[in-house]
């Protein structure tokens, strides 16, 4: 009974940890696909970019400047918008997702 009780409380635990962290790819579904489908080629609105091949260090510091100003190019205001809407986890969920693709 003691054993169960353990196993149970490990599965539980997990169980919550994994609820409450950033889903990169269920974030990218969500709120890039719509332009940058599944990261081998973007629809018009999403600048003609290629994401997939790029590593998950380039993508962070790719976002992470588009959400202070430091990165973009001709179409970068829309990635602005982007990138202003996400927080540190949510960046490091999308690069971990993007540069395993
Ligand atoms: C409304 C369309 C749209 C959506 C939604 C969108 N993007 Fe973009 N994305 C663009 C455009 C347009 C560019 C090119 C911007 C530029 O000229 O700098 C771009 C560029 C990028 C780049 C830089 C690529 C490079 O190599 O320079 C990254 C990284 C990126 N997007 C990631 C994301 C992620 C992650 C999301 C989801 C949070 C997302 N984008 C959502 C349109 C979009």
């Amino acid at each position: 009974m003691k054993k169960l009780l353990a196993v149970l409380t490990i599965v539980c635990c997990f169980g919550v940890t994994a609820a409450f962290a950033v889903d990169g790819g269920d974030l990218y579904k969500k709120r890039c696909a719509a332009c940058h489908r599944d990261g081998t080629e973007s629809s018009k609105a999403g600048g003609d970019v290629v994401l997939k091949g790029q590593t998950a260090q380039e993508i962070e510091m790719k976002l992470t400047g588009y959400k202070d100003g430091t990165y973009g190019g001709a179409k970068k205001r829309t990635m602005e918008r982007m990138a202003g809407q996400l927080t540190p986890e949510d960046i490091k969920a999308l690069a971990a997702y993007v540069g395993s693709l």
